[in-house]
């Protein structure tokens, strides 16, 4: 125990020399000078005595000569037929077998991430219960009295499924390749430990350490497993992200938890596409398909100023969108800007956009966009739909019933052409919305808000 000089605090475990190096127990960030709290991670007191640089020498030299005498790899030709089928394993789920890309690999690591409170754990026990094979439901947060009541909730056959109250990794890997469950599920990755690392649960390093044992363990025995991740407010330290590249399939649970939508979306997936969204409600009974997501979202549509009715296309689906837009004068101050389920940046574009091309200025307007159902949309052909409902509110318009806007709206005030387009106007057709506004009505913003009626004046007229 030493006194540091400079700032008088006392020093656990690591001495004071002015060419120690330290390191975090929590994300490794290294520093010549011992501080009580990390400057990369924020944490307090994880600052220690980093592994000796002599220690780090002889660890390159025995490398040096380990790898001295190693035999060239064998390769394999792709005329050699795989050895092994690979058969899917579907979850009996329509919704996640489409993300997962047509059901679970053998041997797979699969990462589901979201929000706390999102509804992950609800979603793997509806995924145990609906596989009908062994299940090995492994939890280091909530207890068996816990897990089973959300089972009984959810109505869920707990027949096949065994739980595993554990967090060592070690301990959970040893009765993985004991018991030989049909597919694993582990939650949370973020309350787990393994002993080979010596950071407290949660930390990246043991995160990470954790995800490559079970890794390990999915490749050598061929037992799918799926790691919850829960993500933090800033979405990368200790959250999910930082394993994207070591596991083969990573999905994220989207939405609003208080709104009923959820969105099951693939961020990277090995042995499929990423395009597939999988679109549930959360209810009583748990999250259930919405097999016709249109009807969902128009339901409960009424015709006033600033709502419009957009089209996405997410994956293979084709979904109607009400955009909503409220405009109102600044009172003081700068102008806010306020996107719900849009991109925010992109919310700006566009009214700069709106505001160079077509002339409408709303630099004194406060702007609020809003999509109905609390999900979130990527799409770019939101753009058009965005920026006339944005116009409608703006001069209290409403536009007919029978309109439907989509278009991505370039920076010249162009509006380009958006894939799927036969779909998207048989969607339309399918609610009534037989007006359509898109790339072949009009090329230009200026000329798609006319066409929407909701311009009625000449660019020219209102800019004087
Ligand atoms: P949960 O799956 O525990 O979230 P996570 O694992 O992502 O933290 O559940 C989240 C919320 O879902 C919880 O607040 C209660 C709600 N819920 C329902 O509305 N219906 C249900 O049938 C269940 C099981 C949960
Ligand atoms: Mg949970």
């Amino acid at each position: 125990m030493t006194t540091c000089i400079l700032t008088g605090m006392v020093v656990h475990g690591a001495e004071v020399d002015a060419m120690a190096l330290f390191a975090c127990s929590h994300c490794d960030a290294q520093s010549q000078k011992w501080s009580g709290r990390c400057v990369e991670c924020g944490s307090w007191g994880t600052l220690g005595a980093a592994p000796e640089q002599s220690a780090l020498v002889t660890t390159k030299q025995k490398t040096q000569a380990a790898v001295a005498h190693v035999p060239a790899g064998k390769t394999i030709p792709f005329t050699t037929k795989a050895a092994v089928h690979v058969e899917r394993m579907k979850t009996g789920i329509n919704e996640v077998d489409r993300v997962f890309g047509g059901g679970i690999v053998p041997g797979s690591l699969m990462l589901l991430g979201g929000d706390p409170g999102i509804g992950k754990s609800t979603l793997v026990a509806q995924i145990a219960g609906a596989l009908k094979n062994t299940v090995l439901y492994v939890s280091g947060e909530e207890s068996f009295e816990q897990v089973q009541m959300r089972f009984d909730r959810l109505g869920i056959d707990q027949k096949y499924i065994s739980f595993l109250p554990e967090e060592q990794v070690e301990i959970i890997c040893k009765t993985v390749q004991e018991q030989k469950p049909a597919f694993v599920i582990i939650d949370s990755i973020q309350t787990v430990a393994t002993a080979a690392v010596e950071s407290e649960p949660g930390s990246v390093q043991q995160i990470k350490a954790s995800t490559v044992r079970f890794l390990e363990v999915a490749k050598s025995s061929r037992i799918p497993m799926l790691l919850i991740g829960h993500v933090t407010k800033g979405g990368e330290l200790g959250g999910p992200k930082t394993l994207e590249h070591i596991v083969d399939v990573v999905c994220y649970l989207e939405g609003d938890s208080t709104h009923q939508f959820r969105v099951l979306r693939s961020a990277k997936n090995r042995f499929g596409s990423t395009a597939e969204v999988g679109i549930f409600e959360m209810q009583n009974k748990g999250l259930q398909e919405v097999s016709n997501p249109s009807e969902r979202l128009m339901k409960e549509r009424e015709q006033h100023a600033g709502s419009i009715v957009g089209c996405v296309v997410e994956g293979s689906r084709v979904l109607l969108v009400e955009v909503q837009a409220l405009v109102n004068r600044t009172a003081f101050g700068f102008p806010q800007r306020k996107a719900s389920g849009f991109d925010l940046n992109r919310l700006h574009v566009l009214l700069a956009v709106l505001h160079k091309r077509a002339h409408i200025d709303l630099s004194q307007h406060d702007v609020y966009v809003n999509l109905v159902g609390g999900m979130r949309m990527d799409d770019p052909a939101l753009d058009l739909a965005v920026c006339a409902a944005i116009v409608s509110a703006l001069y209290d318009v409403v536009a007919d019933q029978k309109t439907i806007v989509w278009g991505e709206v370039g920076l010249s005030g162009e509006v380009r052409t958006a894939p799927h387009e036969s779909q998207r106007l048989s969607e339309g057709k399918r609610f009534g919305c037989t007006h359509p506004i898109y790339r072949k009505t009009s090329a230009t913003i200026d000329a798609a808000l006319r066409d929407a009626q909701l311009l009625k004046v000449k660019s020219s007229v209102r800019s004087s």
